[in-house]
């Protein structure tokens, strides 16, 4: 199996490029560039000025990140990239290490800088990043080292109380660093301030459109599927079934889409994709029952990275089946999205996380080439593309459905019965949910079912049944995740309805666990 090349959708794009010092950073910095209309792609730290220079990016953003530059193995920057000529803006971490690795000092503060805190613009400008913008603003900050002296040539444009250099630059060398953080909301005029960093230091113009992406990856799929043919499954959730529309666009009837019932998916789920699909997007689309050949493999297993390969090699087995109808499909469509690149290890240095199954758990011998349209793409930007291709509400807005189904929430072993439960609970929690018209502002909401007996009493009769639990959180993007504060009443709504409506169940438990540290899904 081969992957796609997914660089290729953003050939053509001014690009800037993000240093990973700290990945929680560098993804919301990424996200704030395309937000300007700016491609963006993040790089490990390791990165060389030679690779650099080949990616041709317009600049160059190094994240902040949890080290302190005067640490022993403090990740650092090849010096050699300031010497090209490519705009730098250094961010917390990252301006700390410009002005170390560039004849500037930077020295511990007594107490460090955590939280908001009131910057005033140096009297004679603010220069490239901040002229303009109010004279004394709330800004982010998180540090506890401090910028003592910049780089020798650079201006100081902006200080707080703790922080005598909280902005400085030297437009002629095109460096540029800020002790605050410009990318979290709690910096009012931050976004603006990434902006003036593209446009007046990089001179990168707005391009990163719906429609430019949409041009690009129709552009790059063609390419990459010639006259071949290629096949997708549909899972359910958004990414497919954008995947699905966007390669649709690019080659036609030279996709046929698949719709593998793996027995794992939600109440009535199989019958909504087939009518939508058919009715707005006129794919050619096949369905195939596969849900006895999905249980029988998971029967026993409760390993969940094991649940995990077997369902996606059930996938591919159940692909390979319907595959008789497109004999000569040498392409598979996936709906993997940039986080789920990113989480997966392969571009950055963080660690492997889980197997994504649309990432890394396909099996070896897979003879398909993998096309990836959204793999350098937000959920934020996926659905925009969704909408942009004329995808109805009902997908573009729904919820995200993991690959693996309700795999992923039955914990223990996956059996037909569990699956049955878990459906009937996990509708009756996205009934209430709709019901409350929080469907929107919620993430994700969904039931899991634990591997555990609890007691009960329902009526005169001690029960011994299995808990239900409710997760339901709050994201922009999945990569962090609170709990949802939901409504007691609407709690209460979906907890009586599960334990009355649900044989076997006699418990109803609520999840009140961010992410970090627990992840959305239970597994
Ligand atoms: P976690 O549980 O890691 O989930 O916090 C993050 C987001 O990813 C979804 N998810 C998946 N999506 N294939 C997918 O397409 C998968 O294997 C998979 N596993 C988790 C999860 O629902 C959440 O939105």
């Amino acid at each position: 199996m081969t992957a796609g090349t997914a660089a290729g959708a953003a050939r053509g794009f001014d690009t800037v490029l993000v240093v990973d010092f700290g990945a929680q950073y560098a993804q919301l910095i990424a996200r704030r560039v395309r937000e300007c209309a700016v491609y963006s792609e993040i790089v490990p730290s390791s990165i060389t000025a030679g690779e650099v220079a080949a990616r041709r990016p317009s600049g160059v953003i190094l994240s902040g990140g949890p080290a302190s530059v005067h640490v022993d193995g403090a990740p650092s920057l090849d010096p050699e990239i300031y010497g090209l000529g490519v705009p730098v803006l250094g961010i917390c971490y990252g301006a700390q290490l410009i002005a170390e690795q560039l004849g500037g000092t930077v020295g511990p503060n007594e107490r460090g800088e955590y939280g908001r805190a009131e910057m005033t613009v140096a009297r004679d400008g603010g220069g490239t990043l901040l002229s303009g913008l109010p004279a004394c603003q709330p800004v982010w900050m998180s540090h506890f080292d401090a910028i003592v002296d910049p780089p020798p040539g650079a201006a100081v444009t902006a200080s707080t109380a703790a922080s005598p250099v909280a902005a400085f630059e030297d437009p002629g060398r095109g460096l540029y660093g800020v002790q605050f953080h410009p990318e979290v909301q709690h910096t009012p005029h931050g976004l603006q301030v990434i902006e003036r960093f593209l446009r007046r230091g990089c001179g990168a113009g707005p391009s990163w459109s719906m429609d430019s992406i949409i041009d690009a990856s129709t552009a790059s799929v063609r390419e990459q599927v010639g006259e071949g043919r290629a096949i997708c499954g549909l899972s359910g959730g958004v990414d497919s079934a954008v995947a699905a529309a966007l390669v649709h666009r690019a080659i036609g009837d030279q996709l046929k889409c698949v719709l593998v019932d793996t027995g794992l998916l939600r109440l009535g789920e199989a019958d909504q994709v087939e009518e939508t699909f058919a009715r707005h997007v006129g794919i050619d689309l096949v369905r195939v029952d596969a849900a006895t050949e999905f249980f029988s493999a998971l029967a026993g297993v409760t390993e969940p990275e094991t649940k995990r390969k077997i369902v996606g090699e059930q996938f591919i087995r159940a692909f390979e089946r319907a595959r008789h109808q497109v004999p000569d499909a040498g392409f598979l469509v996936q709906g993997t999205l940039y986080p789920d690149v990113i989480e997966s290890g392969a571009t950055t240095h963080s660690s492997t996380i889980k197997s994504h199954h649309n990432v890394g758990g396909l099996p070896d011998d897979l003879d398909f080439e993998l096309v990836e349209p959204l793999r350098l793409l937000f959920k934020d930007e996926v659905r925009a593309v969704g909408a942009e291709l004329g995808l109805p509400d009902e997908i573009v807005h729904r919820q995200p459905f993991p690959g693996p189904g309700l795999a992923v929430r039955i914990i223990g072993e996956v059996t037909p019965s569990a699956a049955g439960t878990l459906r009937q609970a996990d509708a009756i929690v996205r009934e209430e949910l709709r019901n409350a018209g929080l469907e929107r502002e919620i993430w994700q909401s969904f039931a899991v079912l634990p591997d555990i007996r609890t007691v009960g009493v329902m009526g005169d009769e001690r029960t011994y049944g299995r808990p239900v639990v409710i997760r339901a959180v709050t994201s922009a993007d999945a990569m962090t995740a609170d709990w949802a504060r939901l409504p007691h009443d609407v709690l209460e709504a979906m907890s009586s309805r599960v334990i009355a409506e649900v044989p076997g169940v006699n418990r109803v438990v609520y999840d009140i666990t961010s992410k970090p540290p627990a992840t959305i899904e239970w597994e």
